[in-house]
Order: structure tokens, then sequence, then C-alpha cells
């Protein structure tokens, strides 16, 4: 065991108040609750204010999760946000975040790894605590998504949730609880699944981009679900495998909330029982990095998650990204 553990001390969501269900999608698209429902288990989504970006959300869920860990805001010595959906292309959400939080001086920056990015900011954090860097990272999941959303593509637009979900990870030193385990992969031949085509340096805003709808999110749903239902069997097998954990070991699975058919499928195949699998996804949507972090606090909040439990997170998202963790609460 490591000498010092990255422990999570706090957790912290926010998800704006309007609230877009699925028979609001009946009065401007083809579709029905009914086909939304047991095609994704989707209910409702929260949508950001017009005056609310990315960083406002990360500032909120950051707020929370300070509170919950008890530190002084002063403490914390990095912060990451996890989006592809940043506040503005430049700078990054963090250093809003820092900003808003009147916390000058320690590090921020984001990362980009879509659906799988708070994994891949869990593990990235790990490092650093690990190392004896730093003692109090703030770690953060946030997504604009209605920004980016095509609400004349009733194949995607139905999917997606604003929000954002944020951790407090310290330093703690011989500790039996911590991030024990973490898994990241990508295959980036996988790309044209799942994209924005415009408003990178590959193909600049224009008025033609704009025209053609090329700033929104395009996805190969069929695709990705199948792509999702094998990567969510694989990752929990190999996580369970790697630190020889049997079913019974595993108290709860925290999972990017993509689709209740995905994960009822992978999660059955494997033996677990559904109470031993978090699911917000029919109030939330998929919130792509804001999933987890968001599903954990809500989780610990009803109790469903406590502390001594061992939990499994999985994910899977654009680039193709992958990415698995093994946390001791
Ligand atoms: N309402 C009614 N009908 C619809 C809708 C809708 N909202 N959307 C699509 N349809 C139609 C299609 O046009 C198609 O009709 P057709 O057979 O006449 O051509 C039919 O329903 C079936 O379409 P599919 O795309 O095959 O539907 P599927 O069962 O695959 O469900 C969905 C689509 C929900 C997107 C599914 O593929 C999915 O969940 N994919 C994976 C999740 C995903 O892509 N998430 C996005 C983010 S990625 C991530 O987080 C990893």
């Amino acid at each position: 065991m490591e000498k010092v553990q990255a422990v999570i001390t706090g957790t912290g969501r926010y998800l704006p108040e309007k609230i877009l269900t699925n028979h609001d999608f009946e009065k401007f698209l083809d579709t029905s609750d009914e086909w939304i429902t047991t095609r994704t288990g989707i209910k409702t989504r929260h949508i950001a204010d017009d005056n609310q970006a990315t960083a406002d959300l990360a500032y909120y869920a950051a707020e929370n999760a300070i509170k919950d860990a008890g530190i002084d805001k002063n403490d914390i010595d990095l912060i990451i946000v996890s989006t592809f959906t940043p506040h503005m292309p430049l700078p990054s959400t963090a250093c809003f975040v820092q900003e808003k939080l009147g916390i000058a001086g320690c590090g921020a920056f984001d990362i980009s790894a879509a659906c799988s990015g708070f994994i891949y900011g869990m593990s990235i954090a790990r490092q650093f605590i690990v190392g004896g860097i730093y003692k109090n990272i703030l770690l953060i999941g946030a997504e604009t998504m209605s920004r980016f959303t095509d609400y004349k593509d009733r194949g995607s637009c139905i999917l997606f949730g604003d929000g954002a979900g944020a951790i407090v990870i310290s330093a703690q030193e011989q500790s039996d609880k911590g991030i024990i385990y973490t898994k990241l992969a990508a295959d980036g031949s996988g790309w044209p699944l799942l994209h924005i085509p415009a408003g990178g340096s590959h193909r600049p805003a224009s008025v033609q981009t704009v025209e053609n709808r090329e700033h929104y999110i395009k996805l190969k749903g069929r695709e990705i679900y199948k792509f999702a239902v094998q990567k969510m069997q694989e990752l929990i097998e190999d996580a369970m495998v790697q630190n020889n954990l049997s079913v019974e070991d595993i108290d709860m699975i925290v999972p990017h909330q993509v689709n209740k058919r995905i994960t009822d499928s992978a999660c059955g195949h494997l033996g677990f029982p559904t109470e031993k699998v978090f699911l917000n996804i029919s109030q939330v949507g998929n919130t792509s990095a804001a999933s987890i972090p968001i599903a954990l606090d809500q989780a610990m909040e009803e109790g469903k998650v406590k502390q001594g439990d061992t939990i499994l997170m999985v994910a899977f998202g654009a680039g193709l990204t992958w990415a698995s963790a093994v946390i001791k609460m």
C-alpha cells in the first residue's frame, strides 16, 4: 500500500433549475415519452439558464464539495476541470472557477476526454497526491451540453443534460481509504462516431459551418451503443481481476450515465444485482464528464454509498475513450 493515499474527502453537485421533460420534446420533435423512456431510461434533464455557462455550474458544485470536505478553500493546491463544453475556448474553465472561488495562486487546468474525463482527472489527481506534490485537489466534471446539442436531431438531443459534479481529493497517510486503481484507454480511430466537426483549428467557425449546423454534437448512436455495452463489461471485468474483487466485494458501481439499457445489459451479464448499480439517468440524462461525480454525490446523499464502501466507476465516450476506477470511500 502507498504511504500516502488519495482520499475523496468531499463531494458536491449542481444541477440547473430548468427541467426539460420527454413531453417537452413531443411539442417540437417527432418523438414520444414512450420511445425515449424505453430506449434510454431518461425522463428529464436539467438545462442551464441563458446567463449560466460551464464555469458557473462548476463553481456551484465546487463550493458544495469544499463545504462537504470541511477544508478551507485556500488550502486547495490544484483545480482540474474536465469538460468538452468549456466556458470559453480560452482560457481554461478551471481558471474561471479559481477566480470565482477567489483563490488565485494554485494551479488550474482543464482536461478533455469527453465522458471518460472525470476518471481521467481522478487518475491525474491521484498521481499528484500519491507523489507527495499536493495535499488537496479540487476535481470537477462540468458540462453545458445544451449549447452543443442540435435540438433538430431527435437521435441525439433527447440524451443530453447540463450539470456539474465535484470532489475534493486529499492526501491521507496510512489510510485504508483512497483511489486504489485507475485504468485509462483510448482508440483515436473511433473519433467519427462522436464529435463536433467545427469550431476548432481544423474547421474554424464560419457562416457555412453555422448554416450546416457543424457546431453541434454528431453521434452515431447505434455504433456507440455496441461499443459501450462491450467496453462497460470489459472495464468491470478488468477492474475486478486487477484488484482481486468479486461481485460481493463491490458495494456499488457508479457508471457513466449513458443509457439504462447499456448499464442493465453489461452489469446484468456480469451478475450485478440492480441495487448495486447507481442510476440517476432518468432524472439527469447524459451529462458527459459531469455524470459520474453528480451520481456519486447523489448516491452519498441518499446513503447508497457510505464511508468504507468499495465502489467501481466506469465510463466511455468520444475519442473514443474509456476508463475505470476502484475507490475505497
Ligand atoms: N424518437 C423517435 N424515434 C427515434 C428517435 C427519437 N428520439 N431517435 C431515433 N429514432 C428512430 C430512428 O430514426 C430509427 O428509425 P428507423 O428505424 O425508421 O430508421 C429508429 O428510431 C431506431 O434508431 P436507432 O438509432 O437504431 O435507435 P437506438 O435503439 O439505437 O437508440 C440511441 C438510439 C438511444 C441514441 C442509442 O443508440 C444509444 O443510446 N446509443 C448510445 C448512447 C450514446 O450514443 N450516447 C451519446 C453520448 S456517448 C457517451 O456518452 C459514451
